[in-house]
């Protein structure tokens, strides 16, 4: 039998798309247009892109029209990261985004490009930030909780890059760093890059060990210790405040310099009080806008002890002179107008509705994580094997992650990292629902 009029369209275009021979940002007819050109009804042709969209290989505009995607390099995969096909529901890497926030973008270069500062944004800018821009993030972190001077905070290029400095000034190779069993694979990279000698510490169900941390202190140099007291990537926790202030007091006995990732901080609404308010002369506070606001903006910003600040800005000037100044401008216009207040409010929503999602699709295995963070760590029984799985899902076209790039003992668990955040809600029902299928089949059997 033939193929319905309207697939055959669709995998006409869909052919066109991916061999590029409908380049990137290329606008495609109307709807009314493509109607007349291929001599199909107008209710077809709405059909054919809402298809072509559900593909992940058009965008539509409101007011503008359809769109073709660049599916050259998915978001959020990078060099050593498979390059997913686009009719990949990717589980694997959240880079949270709301429909809205293309016009945000929009209208921001709109205000910026009849403003006076253009002219300023051609320029070098400080290293370590203008200081009307650290001042908006002083005042963000202040919002946060930590009483932030505009002088100790440097803006960056991502948080990944906050790391990176702080690893560059305060640390040399063959430095002892406590770091979690478990923790973000983006430290695991510097480490390496940076010959640090991580020493893995324990999980407990709110926090890492910290009589395993007090051992370790007792034991070797440890010269830092990073930690995600608020919602831990990939476990979700949040580190009861008593906790917190044991951890500050291991890190001032044994001279620990204490690095913070705040990157998913903002998910939580009512948190204890970040390790940088209670221990500022010992901490170095990293944080950004990235899973707030949008990934591709590459804004962080590190709040650091005023001693360490120059040695950061060095380390700044040798990696990248400066963060963006286009890009640093429309971020502080959104901290000082409330947009990222707004946007970290409804992300929060739209986390907590993906998480109980996940809990409501996946009900009856182990899931570990907090009610509103955008991933969920999944433990497989002790003879599934999590690359199996993998595969399994792979074949299914889902991408996740196993828990080798989060490890760092020699000892991999076998579990799964499931990111909720990247894909739109509908399809991440019913990719849910495959994950418990082919996860019951494969591991729970
Ligand atoms: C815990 C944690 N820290 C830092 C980062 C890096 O974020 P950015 O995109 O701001 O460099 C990530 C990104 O996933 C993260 O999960």
């Amino acid at each position: 039998m033939a193929a319905p009029r309207y697939k055959t369209l669709v995998d006409a275009l869909a052919s066109d798309i991916r061999s590029g021979r409908l380049a990137p940002g290329a606008r495609l007819p109307t709807h009314r247009g493509l109607a007349a050109r291929e001599g199909i009804a107008l209710v077809t042709a709405t059909r054919v892109y809402a298809e072509l969209e559900a593909m992940g290989l058009v965008s539509r505009e409101q007011g503008r029209g359809t769109f073709v995607r660049d599916i050259a390099v998915p978001a959020g995969h990078g060099i050593d990261q498979q390059i997913a096909a686009t009719d990949v529901v990717d589980l694997n890497f959240n880079y949270p985004a709301l429909p809205e926030q293309a016009d945000l973008l929009r209208q921001a270069l709109r205000e910026l490009a009849t403003s006076g500062e253009i002219d300023s944004l051609l320029r070098y800018q400080p290293h370590r930030g203008r200081p009307q821009d650290r001042a908006s993030v002083a005042r963000h972190l202040t919002r946060r909780g930590i009483t932030a001077d505009a002088d100790q905070v440097l803006v960056v290029n991502g948080a990944q890059h906050g790391l990176a400095v702080t690893v560059m000034a305060a640390l040399r190779a063959g430095d002892v760093v406590a770091v979690d069993a478990l923790t973000y694979p983006g430290f695991k990279v510097l480490a390496h890059a940076f010959r640090l000698d991580l020493e893995p510490i324990a999980v407990t169900a709110d926090g890492p060990d910290l009589d395993a941390l007090e051992k370790l202190c007792a034991t070797r140099p440890v010269r830092a210790i990073y930690a995600m007291p608020t919602l831990h990537n990939p476990l979700g926790w949040v580190m009861p405040a008593a906790d917190r202030l044991r951890l500050v007091g291991t890190a001032r006995r044994c001279g620990a310099l204490i690095v913070e990732d705040a990157a998913y901080a903002y998910l939580v609404e009512a948190s204890p009080p970040p390790l940088a308010a209670t221990a500022p002369d010992i901490t170095v506070h990293v944080s950004g806008l990235s899973k707030s606001v949008a990934t591709g903006l590459r804004v962080g910003f590190v709040l650091a002890p005023p001693p360490l600040v120059p040695a950061l800005e060095r380390a700044i000037r040798a990696t990248t002179w400066n963060t963006p100044a286009l890009t640093t401008a429309i971020a502080c216009r959104w901290l000082d107008d409330g947009t990222v207040d707004r946007l970290e409010a409804r992300k929060r929503d739209d986390a907590k509705a993906r998480q109980a999602l996940a809990r409501q699709e996946l009900a009856g295995l182990p899931l570990v994580g907090h009610p509103s963070s955008y991933f969920t760590w999944l433990p497989l029984p002790d003879d599934a094997r999590a690359d199996r799985l993998t595969a399994a899902l792979a074949r299914e076209h889902i991408s996740v992650s196993t828990a080798e790039p989060f490890t760092t003992t020699k000892h991999t668990p076998q579990a799964l990292r499931l990111a909720l955040g990247s894909t739109d809600p509908d399809s991440l029902r019913s990719t849910l629902r495959t994950v418990r299928r082919v996860a019951v089949e494969d591991a729970y059997a």
